[in-house]
């Protein structure tokens, strides 16, 4: 796993933009996994400006997002489907036909998560996989337990993760408790995958996942099992990793041909 550690939550999300442009500026038509929550807002900012600028073009791209809670549909205004709405699909000229978020109100969920993950396939498969980090280390929703050979189904979630989540809400009574999210094994098939982290709040969650043993109990330490992993984190989620500075040096002295 690349370890980027950057002394703010800006100076992430301008990295993690740097990547998600390279992407599309070397395969237009890439399909990216997208994720919710507070911290991939930063980054969101930054496409939204790059696109402003003529800087970056999603009118080729396909977007399967992680996640969505189970009840809420797209117009509920706490849906994943709303977040993306407001924060990226209606801010860029990403086609609204290929912008995908788990439907929280499916009818049959086993069988929209089976239409879900044969979806991902037919569109090629994700290049390009966004993914924040619970308190609790679980990436979607995958929480601690979760099956690291996971697909996309219904999840029920944890208590931390509700209270972690009642500040969208307000209220903790209105977080739903069930959601659909992609697997572990779903999100370790993607090409890439991005993980970003910041604040001391995810300082153990981040030591857990990089350095820790790969368990269940930790769902993001299955990414040290990827081939491809790239994690970056501000100065303060860094703080509880034994290598960080030999993941510094390691970024300063990256040859040129190497960085992304
Ligand atoms: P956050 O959530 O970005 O709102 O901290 C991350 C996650 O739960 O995956």
């Amino acid at each position: 796993m690349e370890v980027i550690i950057k002394p703010d939550a800006v100076a992430v999300s301008k990295e993690a933009a740097g990547i998600f442009r390279e992407q599309l500026a070397t395969k237009p038509e890439s399909v990216l996994g997208l994720a919710t929550g507070g911290t991939p807002l930063g980054l969101y900012r930054e496409l939204v400006a790059l696109f402003t600028a003529g800087r970056v073009d999603f009118s080729q791209c396909t977007t399967f997002n992680l996640d969505e809670y189970v009840g809420l549909g797209a117009a509920h205004g706490h849906s994943y489907a709303s977040y993306m709405q407001e924060h990226l699909f209606t801010q860029v000229n990403i086609d609204s036909a290929r912008a995908h978020v788990p439907d929280g109100l499916a009818p049959d969920v086993p069988q929209h998560c089976e239409a879900y993950e044969q979806a991902i396939q037919r569109a090629g498969g994700i290049d390009l996989q966004l993914l924040g980090i619970g308190g609790d280390g679980h990436i979607g929703f995958n929480e601690p337990g979760s099956a690291l050979g996971s697909r996309t189904r219904i999840k029920t979630l944890t208590r931390q993760t509700i209270v972690d989540n009642a500040r969208f809400f307000g209220r903790e009574q209105d977080v739903p408790h069930h959601v659909i999210t992609m697997g572990v094994g779903t999100i370790m098939d993607a090409r890439h995958c991005l993980v970003l982290a910041t604040g001391a709040h995810k300082a153990a969650a981040v030591a857990a996942m990089a350095e820790g043993p790969v368990t269940a109990m930790v769902p993001a330490s299955a990414l040290q099992f990827h081939r491809k992993c790239t994690l970056i984190i501000d100065e303060a989620a860094a703080a509880q990793l034994s290598r960080r500075d030999y993941y510094r040096w390691v970024y300063d002295h990256k040859p040129e041909w190497q960085r992304v």
